[in-house]
């Protein structure tokens, strides 16, 4: 068992106003982050398994095709993770950048303690000159307190994470990082890119119904948190691709009309039909890159994609020094 260090600086205040006003507008959603509690980061790997979920498979073979090109353009002495989830696709960086380096320090970054003990324990067998440290905390309120130092840092966020982000979300995350880099420091995206709508819709509507369960589950996650008396039966799972916006929204779609008691002892209608947004996965084009990672003083050094160009790689260095 390794420790976990919380570097996270909880904002407990407004969490339950925020929440009512999620449900009580017209259009209703909830926090994306609730998804991923230990058992939604669990059904995510299962997602990843499934034959339609297209996107881990992807990158991890872009990683795996160019894992030392990535690691000799930057010349990662570190690597930092954000999001790590089970850091089973940094595995084959890990290993390049071991080549080159006696020692090297890998940093795991999670809101999950379960994501980091998966981390943990897919890496740890590595290598004896291999050095995991775990840090708990949110990437959008706790990035500030990351530490840097002397070391070439390599920044990794993977897995198309950032299409959770609407366009300010997203900027303020890459810009965030920017502004942490070091002039010798490189940073490394993944992201899924627009595509045949039909391949999207797919990869959000697997038959096996594990996106369902994935869906469902932040229901789980609130009615603990809220004490709230949300019933899964009474939803459907209804994703879909908004191809104005170039995002997979993913919502829960009211089967009944029904009424939740909410924290603040109000009552909630839900119309029969009605949906709540549960998550935004966005699809980038080229034009969207450019235009955010101009916003965010950031320069492509390098891209990476597959044959298909369904998900794409940006190596990334901070305009800062330019
Ligand atoms: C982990 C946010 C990248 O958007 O594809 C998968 C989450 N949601 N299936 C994505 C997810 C439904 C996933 N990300």
């Amino acid at each position: 068992m390794k420790k976990i260090e919380n570097i996270s600086f909880k904002k407990e205040y407004n969490k339950k106003e925020n929440i009512i006003l999620l449900l009580k507008g017209k259009k209703k959603s909830l926090p994306t982050q609730y998804l991923y509690d230990d058992i939604g980061s669990k059904l995510f790997e299962e997602i990843c398994e499934t034959e339609e979920y297209y996107l881990t498979r992807t990158e991890h073979k872009i990683l795996n095709s160019n894992a030392s090109d990535i690691i000799k353009i930057s010349s990662a002495e570190e690597l930092f993770e954000f999001g790590s989830g089970s850091s089973k696709k940094t595995k084959t960086l890990i290993l390049s950048a071991l080549k080159k380096n006696n020692h090297l320090t890998y940093f795991s970054f999670d809101i999950s303690s379960k994501a980091l003990t998966m981390s943990h324990d897919e890496l740890s067998k590595i290598s004896e000159n291999l050095n995991v440290r775990l840090l708990k905390g949110d990437f959008n309120s706790d990035i500030t307190r990351i530490k840097t130092n002397k070391k070439k840092r390599l920044y990794l966020f993977l897995g198309s994470t950032l299409g959770n982000f609407n366009d300010k979300v997203a900027i303020n995350f890459l810009q965030n990082i920017s502004n942490l880099m070091n002039k010798q420091d490189s940073f490394l995206l993944g992201v899924d890119k627009v595509k045949d709508e039909n391949i999207i819709n797919l990869a959000y509507n697997d038959k096996k119904g594990i996106t369902k369960k994935f869906n469902e589950n932040i229901l789980n996650v609130i009615n603990k948190e809220y004490k709230l008396n949300f019933n899964k039966n009474n939803f459907l799972h209804n994703a879909i691709y908004n191809s104005e916006k170039s995002q997979i929204e993913m919502y829960l779609e009211s089967t009944v009309l029904q009424s939740i008691k909410l924290p603040n002892n109000e009552y909630l209608n839900i119309k029969k039909g009605e949906k709540i947004l549960t998550e935004i996965s966005r699809k980038f084009s080229d034009e969207t890159l450019k235009r955010l990672f101009n916003k965010s003083d950031l320069h492509v050094a390098q891209s990476y994609t597959d044959t298909k160009k369904y998900f794409s790689l940006y190596l990334l260095k901070t305009k800062k020094y330019l």
